[in-house]
Order: structure tokens, then sequence, then C-alpha cells
């Protein structure tokens, strides 16, 4: 196989990790309903993710290749993702953080390995635009961590009698 359809194939696999976390992102914004600034955070990267998913369209069309024949061989990868957030339990937006914080830094791994795979085979423009993506995934990975401790204390806290004196943690804005 040439190495740069090595590389198309990396794209497509990006591709279509942005494509199904579309739908993920959009259920997890529908359960943070009652935390407006968790559920604006997420809604603002569901647009990212869709403009992800276009900009890595184009660095295939780039490199002379199409998406559409993705084989979609992150499925397992993706379905763990979704798998833990279609459950309903009470601690949904606890689970649906994991899988959230996870989501975001299995998407770091991968642009960072296309940056390296593109300089390498003298793709500048490809990398440059997976450096730009990158940017966005480290930016929501940095919110989820922070505000990771809030989503657990906010669901135990929910479980403390009322009285207890239990204060509700605000959250904070990576
Ligand atoms: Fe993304
Ligand atoms: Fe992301």
């Amino acid at each position: 196989m040439d190495q740069r359809d090595t590389l198309i194939g990396w794209l497509n696999d990006a591709h279509a990790l942005e494509k199904s976390l579309e739908p993920v992102l959009e259920n997890h914004a529908k359960d943070a309903a009652n935390h407006p600034e968790m559920a604006q955070r997420i809604q603002q990267h569901l647009q990212e993710t869709r403009r992800h998913a276009d900009l890595v369209r184009g660095c295939v069309e780039r490199l002379g290749g199409s998406t559409s024949t993705v084989k979609n061989t992150l499925g397992k990868v993706t379905g763990f993702f979704q798998g833990l957030s279609t459950e309903p339990a009470r601690d949904e937006l606890v689970k649906n953080a994991l899988s959230d914080y996870a989501a975001e830094h299995f998407e770091i791994a991968s642009y960072r390995a296309l940056i390296a795979g593109a300089r390498a085979l003298g793709e500048t423009e490809v990398a440059r635009v997976c450096e730009e993506i990158l940017q966005d995934e480290e930016r929501m990975a940095r919110f989820l961590e922070q505000n990771l401790p809030m989503v657990v204390q906010q669901y135990l806290n929910a479980d403390v009698p009322v009285g207890s004196g239990a204060g509700t943690p605000g959250f904070r804005n990576a």
C-alpha cells in the first residue's frame, strides 16, 4: 500500500470518528439540560466536531481520496463511547463525562499521529489542518478535566439530605 494511501486511510478513520461523535455529543448536550454551562460547552464542541469532519474530508480529497467508501474501522472504539451513555442511569452525567473525556483523548492521540504522518510525507497543509483541530480537542479535554470533579460532586450532593449544608459547586470555564 502506498504511504499516501495509508495517510488517507488514517484520515478516513478520523472522519468516521468525528461523524460518530456527533450524535453522542447531541445526546450528552440534552442530558446536561439542567446544567446550562455544561450543555452549552458540549453544544459548542458539537459545532466544532461538525467542522472537524468537514476539514478532515477536505484533507482526504486534497490527497485524491474519498470519504464515501469509508469502512468504519473505529466502530468498536466509538461503540464504547456510545455504549456508556445508552444505559439510563441516575449518574448519567458522570458516565457521560467519563466517555466524553476518553473520546477527546482518543481524538488527541489520533490527530497527533496524523500530524506526525502528514509531516513525514511532506503534506504540510494536512498537518496544519490537523494541528488546528487538535487545539479544539485539547481545549475540550481541558474543560472536561476541570469540570469532572464538579460533575461527581453535584451528583453526590444531590443524594445528600436537605439541610446538610452541602453547597452546589459551579462549573468552571476552560
Ligand atoms: Fe473532533
Ligand atoms: Fe472532540
